[in-house]
């Protein structure tokens, strides 16, 4: 338990609590005091990755805060370029010296780049590094079903996360669904729909002022009812205060509704399809 935080069970018996802090853009000694005063405020599982950069703020950050290691729950991922076996177990070893870490204890594919097809090698590396106590936990970012059935069929393992695109504007419910069922706990990036219209929406403002909150704390509030763990990125100490103060009230049915009706086939930020696109 984080404080009065509620955690989640991965299918490996790892806890994670049922919020994290994202750190996109978040690098350099202002990206390291942000992610300190997260920790300050409660947060104890952190995003990362190789490609942000910012595994070196993030090691800072863990070093300077006031909360043991062993309280923290810190995330990097995998990038493209590396699936190879034996690159991407070197590129592990590599992500823990940028963070000055002995372990990670979340550490996920990025992109199954299912062009290139060499993330069942990369997730063989991963079972591997988790083995060799490099990583706590292994899991995956952007996969879908059938990604993830032939990881399975593969190598007999499937992943304990899948982070997946998810906000109101694309809502997946379909893919939040398959991931309960095989119990994978779903992720969810960009979870503020990066700060875009959506924080103009009238059904979200509306359901805002009639709790009370803000439209970020309602967003947030969606997400962690739908069973989804947000992954807010913020810089300010107001916003990260904001969308962690999200476990004092709770959204009614009709609110749930209504913000999954603002769901759209292209809803996606950055279409950014799994099935086609690639990142390395
Ligand atoms: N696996 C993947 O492929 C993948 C892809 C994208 C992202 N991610 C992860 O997911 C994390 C979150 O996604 P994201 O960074 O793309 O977007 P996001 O968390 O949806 O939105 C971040 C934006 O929202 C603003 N914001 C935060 N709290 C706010 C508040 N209370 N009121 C108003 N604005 C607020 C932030 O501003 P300030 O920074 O100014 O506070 C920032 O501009 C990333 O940081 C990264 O760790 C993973």
């Amino acid at each position: 338990m984080t404080g009065n935080i509620k955690e989640l069970e991965l299918n490996d018996g790892l806890k994670i609590p049922a919020i994290g802090l994202g750190t996109y853009k978040l690098n350099g000694r202002s990206g390291a005091e942000a992610i300190i005063n997260g920790i300050s405020i409660g947060y104890r599982l952190i995003d990362s990755a190789f490609n942000y950069e910012n595994e070196g703020a993030v090691g800072a950050a863990v070093k300077q805060c006031s909360v043991p290691r062993s309280e923290l729950q810190i995330t990097s991922k995998l990038p493209g370029r590396h699936h190879k076996y034996s690159e991407a177990l070197t590129t592990i070893e590599e992500s823990l010296f940028r963070a000055g870490l002995d372990y990670y204890d979340l550490y996920l594919i990025h992109w199954p780049n299912p062009i290139t097809n060499l993330y069942v090698e990369a997730w063989q590396a991963m079972i591997e590094a988790k083995k060799r106590g490099m990583i706590r936990s292994i899991g995956v970012c952007n996969f879908l079903p059938h990604h993830l059935e032939r990881l399975e069929r593969e190598t007999g393992v499937l992943p304990s996360v899948n982070q997946i695109e998810l906000h109101p504007y694309f809502n997946q419910t379909e893919l939040l669904k398959w991931n309960a069922e095989h119990g994978i706990v779903t992720e969810s990036w960009s979870p503020l729909g990066r700060a875009n219209s959506v924080l103009n929406e009238k059904a979200i403002t509306n359901i805002a002022k009639a709790h009370n909150k803000s439209v970020t704390q309602v967003i947030l509030r969606w997400h962690i009812q739908r069973g989804a763990l947000p992954i807010p990125k913020a810089a300010s100490i107001e916003h990260l205060r904001e969308n962690f103060e999200i476990f004092d009230f709770s959204l009614n049915e009709d609110e749930m509704i209504a913000i999954n009706q603002l769901t759209r086939s292209d809803g996606r930020l950055f279409n950014m399809d799994p099935d086609v696109y690639e990142e390395f």
